[in-house]
């Protein structure tokens, strides 16, 4: 249920994350304030600046202190690959990684969708009259083959063996399953399993019965079963069949990149990690990185990082604010689109401001 004060954890990050944050901060403030909401933002100080300047990079007392939020709000992190005294992973291990298993952040959220004017590399998407994307990928992100399970022996020899073992339990996919069934009946009420069960025939067949289970209690929702080449093709070649697309970590990682590729581009991928149980905030974040190449010149675009807070209010039960920043969004990218000159030369917080003149209008 919706609280009167919401309190949440800012981590602004590194290169464009504080620039983008501040706009998206700007506006969340500004449609809180008009729904009678409140907020309560904590600054966190965490990435690769952080770590080089206090050798942090998430200490127990500091996940302990996010865990007392309601939600987290993330810029980006990371430090410039040029950057040498940053060792390479460190901090998408001991970070973001870290944060994503204690927070139990067992769901991915990535929503897809084309923009009026925006230019995919599609054809006919962005024209009125070509296809509509407008769909979510629910991807498992706390197991698969990306929990670490496996070893190496033999190494540097003719007899070297590799494996990593793709984790499935039955808890982790009923939740995501369950998750995406939940979404599907507020949308289109159209689910896609997408997995590769004929070869991964183990894995597959666990995700195949949790569906067919979460597929009763949901009459109302439409599900089908693709394969994840198949899936490729369907999402250049029809992206707007999709709905809802439930499925793995691994397939989930592929997927929303091409799925971001042919939408609205860096710029407009928003995120959500979400704790399916409620045990522990959820973190919402645009899909970019910190942008390095960019980075101080005030030219990102926060349009990413504003719809992640929309995806934040939507997830903590403040539906109308959200929308009103969904809609404040749409408005505008149509009105920048219709002078792609002058609006690619605008200024992050020229943006920012444009979009929270949006909300307030709206
Ligand atoms: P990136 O997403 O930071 O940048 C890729 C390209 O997209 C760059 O040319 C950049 O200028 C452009 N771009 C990104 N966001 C933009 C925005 N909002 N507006 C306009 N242009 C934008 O990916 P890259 O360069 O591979 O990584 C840079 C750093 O970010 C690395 O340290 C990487 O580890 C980190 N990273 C962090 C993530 C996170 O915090 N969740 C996610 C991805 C990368
Ligand atoms: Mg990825």
């Amino acid at each position: 249920s919706a609280q009167t004060t919401l309190d949440i954890a800012v981590i602004p990050g590194d290169g464009i994350g504080p620039e983008v944050i501040t706009e998206a901060r700007r506006v969340l403030e500004a449609v809180l304030d008009s729904a009678g909401v409140g907020l309560r933002c904590t600054e966190y100080p965490l990435g690769a600046a952080h770590w080089l300047e206090t050798g942090e990079t998430l200490e127990d007392d500091t996940l302990e202190k996010l865990r007392g939020h309601d939600a987290i709000l993330f810029g980006a992190v990371g430090a410039d690959p040029q950057d040498d005294r940053v060792p390479s992973g460190l901090i998408e291990r001991e970070l973001l990684l870290k944060l994503r298993f204690s927070l139990d952040h067992a769901i991915n959220l990535r929503p897809s969708r084309s923009y009026p004017g925006v230019t995919s590399p599609l054809r006919g998407v962005g024209e009125e009259s070509g296809p509509q994307i407008d769909f979510v990928v629910v991807r498992e992100g706390t197991e698969g083959p990306y929990v670490g399970n496996g070893g190496t022996i033999r190494r540097g020899t003719a007899q070297e063996i590799a494996t990593e073992v793709s984790l499935n339990t039955a808890h982790g996919v009923r939740r995501v399953v369950a998750d995406a069934f939940a979404r599907a009946a507020s949308r289109r009420r159209k689910l896609t399993l997408v997995h590769k069960h004929n070869v991964l025939t183990r894995a597959g067949d666990l995700w195949r019965r949790a569906v067919e289970e979460a597929a009763v209690e949901h009459p109302d929702v439409s599900w089908e079963y693709m394969h994840v080449d198949a899936a490729t093709i369907h999402m250049v070649q029809d992206p707007a069949r999709f709905d809802v697309i439930v499925t793995d970590n691994l397939f989930g990682d592929i997927l929303t990149d091409l799925a971001g590729a042919i939408s609205g581009g860096i710029g407009l991928a928003a995120s959500g990690s979400i704790n399916a149980e409620g045990t522990a905030p959820s973190m919402f974040e645009p899909v970019h990185g910190s942008a390095p190449d960019i980075a101080g010149e005030q030219i990102a675009d926060p349009t990413a990082t504003v719809l992640s807070a929309a995806l934040m209010l939507q997830h903590l039960g403040h539906a109308g604010p959200a929308a009103r920043i969904q809609a404040a969004v749409d408005a505008q990218i149509a009105d920048w689109a219709r002078d792609p000159q002058a609006s690619a030369a605008l200024s992050t917080a020229a943006r920012g401001e444009a979009l929270l003149r949006r909300v307030l209008a709206g």
